[in-house]
């Protein structure tokens, strides 16, 4: 059982980097061995009902143009993963909570489950939970959603839609459903402190998440937070500083090496994850001509790519980095 708090967290965040980089490491390695997992992320939906103040896509954001994208290209990506070795496929939207719509997603994880041997996670918002218990049955794997903070007044203040403890009731029934549960945070939205990044790792580790994705917060032009800077804009290892922790404090559950990191470390910042505690890359698998309708933050990696290339592209940096891929599905390693 692991004895952190608050404030041994947060002397983790204030060590010295590269000791704290390099026991990251060492427990990543030790206790999730050498093999990345790859993850594609169809993007399938940037329609959403929602406000999150931070999100490009959000509801009031007229710029983007929404689309979805249906069944046929979705299984055509599905059917290209699988040819090319990949075990998980990962569909994510905005969140639309119609029955309409929760309908179309089980029709599609029952023809994914039926039509191919991927391992299916989806990553579509809060949801009752007799719509999680619809998708498990429907043969969903795992679910991604993020808490995004755990102050509950810095949630509300970024949430028009939802409460913490809404969000953290989806994660309880996500995991009474028998869905392998994936949450995590951004790190450094504005008025963010030491202490709440310290609360958000222990969070996680409360919540004894199977999947942990985190990654800094980056203002987005047309979101209310424009301009706003990142709570560590002036130490951003802080933002490793923070995988590095929460590997520490969450020895054995997957942690991807997320996104956000390329988009300020462009071509690096995801290798230098995966050597500070990370074990899983998603590489965009949206179609190409959707992906720059899909900017929850700008310079966002990979919109000006075709589909196939990202997959390709990742193997390639994490063999660069003396790392293996992952065969199998890559299920969650806690047993419950
Ligand atoms: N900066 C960083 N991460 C963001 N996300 C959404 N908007 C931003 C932003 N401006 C993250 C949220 C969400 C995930 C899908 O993308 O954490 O859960
Ligand atoms: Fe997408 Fe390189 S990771 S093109």
């Amino acid at each position: 059982m692991s004895l952190f708090n608050r404030q041994s967290v947060i002397e983790l965040l204030q060590s010295p980097r590269d000791e704290l980089f390099a026991r990251a490491d060492l427990v990543r390695a030790d206790v999730m061995g050498d093999a990345v997992y790859l993850r594609g992320i169809v993007e399938f939906s940037n329609i959403c009902a929602n406000d999150c103040v931070y999100c490009g896509i959000r509801k009031s954001n007229r710029n983007p143009k929404r689309y979805r994208i249906d069944s046929t290209e979705i299984m055509d990506v599905a059917h290209r993963m699988q040819a090319s070795g990949q075990t998980t496929i990962v569909l994510q939207s905005g969140e639309v909570a119609t029955p309409k719509e929760d309908e179309r997603i089980a029709t599609i994880v029952r023809r994914i489950k039926a039509e191919t041997s991927l391992a299916v996670t989806l990553s579509c918002g809060n949801r009752p939970r007799d719509t999680y218990a619809y998708w498990r049955e429907a043969g969903m794997d795992r679910y991604l959603l993020r808490f995004e903070t755990s102050d509950p007044d810095l949630f509300a203040s970024l949430h028009p839609d939802c409460s913490l403890e809404d969000r953290l009731q989806c994660l309880r029934d996500l995991r009474s459903v028998g869905a392998q549960v994936g949450s995590g945070f951004m790190i450094g939205v504005p008025g963010e402190t030491l202490e709440i990044l310290a609360d958000n790792i222990l969070l996680c580790r409360d919540f004894d998440l199977d999947m942990i994705g985190i990654g800094p917060f980056i203002a987005h032009p047309d979101t209310p937070l424009a301009g706003q800077l990142n709570a560590y804009a002036d130490d951003p290892d802080m933002y490793f500083a923070a995988v590095a922790a929460l590997r520490i404090v969450n020895p054995d559950a997957h942690i991807p090496a997320t996104t956000a990191f390329d988009a300020i470390w462009p071509h690096a910042g995801r290798d230098l994850v995966l050597q500070r505690g990370a074990n899983v890359f998603m590489p965009n698998a949206t179609p190409g001509k959707y992906r720059k309708s899909y900017m929850l933050y700008p310079d966002k990696p990979c919109v000006d790519e075709e589909d196939h290339l990202c997959a390709g592209c990742a193997s390639a940096r994490i063999w660069s980095i003396g790392r293996m891929i992952g065969t199998g599905p890559g299920h969650s390693i806690k047993h419950r």
